[in-house]
C-alpha cells in the first residue's frame, strides 16, 4: 500500500483507533482527525488534526491537509460518531441529545463525503467507508436520534454510491453490532445491567473487538473487494439474525 492515503475521522479512540492502526501497519499514510487532539503532530505516514466533523469548512480543510502533504485521498473514513446522553424513549428525548447525536453521526457523514469526493473527482478515483451500525439496520428502543442517524448513514452511502460509481470511486459501509470501545463503555455505565444481557443474546456470545471492524475496513478500502459498492457489512456476531 506504498503512497496510498487515508484518512480516518474519530481515530483517537475505539474503532477509528483501530482501523488507523490497521492502515498504518499495513502501509498507509494516515491523515487521523478528531475533535478530542491535545497536540496536533506530523511525521512521513501520520499527521494528527484536530477536526470537528459538524463544521464543514475544518472537513474540507482536512481533505486539504491530506492533499496538500501527500498529493492524494484514497480513502476516506467517515468513522466520528457519538451517542445521546440519556437514553430514553421519544417523548422524553432532549433536544439537545436529537441535535447533537444528528450533527455529527448525520450531517459528520455528509460533510466528509462531500469534501472527499471533490478531491476524488478531482483525481479520478477514491474509496469511501462510512462507519454505521446494526442500529441503522434494525430498531434501537429509547435511542431515537442515534437509530434515525445510523439509517441516514446507510442511505446517503446508498445514494451517494450509484452517484459515483462510473467515477472510478466505491463507496460502502460498514454496520458494527456491539463492539468494545468507550461508546460501549459509556452504555454500560448508564446501564450496567445490559452488559451481561445484551451478551447473551449475541449467537457468538461475544462483543467484537474495534481490530475486528478494522480489518474489513481495510478489506472495503482495497481491490479485494473492487466489485463491492454501495453495500453494508454487517459485523455483530450474528445478533442480526
Ligand atoms: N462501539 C460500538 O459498539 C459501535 C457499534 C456500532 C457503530 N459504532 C460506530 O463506530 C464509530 C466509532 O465509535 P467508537 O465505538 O469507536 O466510539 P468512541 O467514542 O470510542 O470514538 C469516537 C471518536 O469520535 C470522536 N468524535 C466525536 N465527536 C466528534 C466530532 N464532532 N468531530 C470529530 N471527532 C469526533 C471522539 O472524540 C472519539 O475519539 C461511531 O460512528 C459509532 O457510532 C460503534
Amino acid at each position: 500500500m506504498q503512497n496510498k492515503t487515508a484518512v480516518i475521522t474519530g481515530a483517537a479512540s475505539g474503532l477509528g483507533k483501530a482501523m488507523a492502526e490497521t492502515f498504518l501497519r499495513a502501509g498507509y499514510r494516515c491523515l487521523l482527525g478528531d475533535i478530542n487532539i491535545a497536540n496536533e503532530s506530523q511525521d512521513e505516514n501520520i499527521i494528527h488534526k484536530k477536526v470537528d466533523v459538524t463544521q464543514y469548512n475544518e472537513v474540507e480543510n482536512l481533505i486539504n491537509t491530506c492533499v496538500n502533504q501527500w498529493g492524494k485521498v484514497d480513502v476516506m473514513i467517515n468513522n466520528a460518531g457519538i451517542g445521546p446522553k440519556k437514553l430514553v424513549k421519544t417523548a422524553d428525548f432532549s433536544f439537545e441529545d436529537w441535535e447533537n447525536v444528528i450533527a455529527v453521526n448525520q450531517t459528520g457523514v455528509f460533510y466528509g463525503m462531500k469534501a472527499a469526493l471533490k478531491q476524488m473527482l478531482n483525481q479520478g478515483h477514491g474509496n469511501i467507508i462510512n462507519i454505521a451500525s446494526l442500529a441503522g439496520l434494525k430498531a434501537s428502543p429509547n435511542n431515537i436520534s442515534y437509530s434515525a442517524s445510523k439509517f441516514a448513514v446507510v442511505g446517503m452511502t446508498k445514494s451517494a454510491a450509484m452517484e459515483y460509481a462510473s467515477k472510478n470511486i466505491r463507496i460502502n459501509a460498514i454496520c458494527p453490532g456491539y463492539t468494545i470501545s468507550p461508546l460501549l463503555d459509556k452504555m454500560f455505565q448508564y446501564k450496567p445491567e445490559l452488559e451481561e444481557a445484551l451478551k447473551k443474546s449475541i449467537p457468538l456470545r461475544r462483543y467484537g473487538e474495534a481490530n475486528e471492524i478494522a480489518d474489513a475496513a481495510i478489506w472495503l478500502a482495497s481491490d479485494q473487494s473492487s466489485y463491492m459498492m454501495g453495500q453494508c457489512i454487517t459485523l455483530d456476531g450474528g445478533l442480526s439474525l
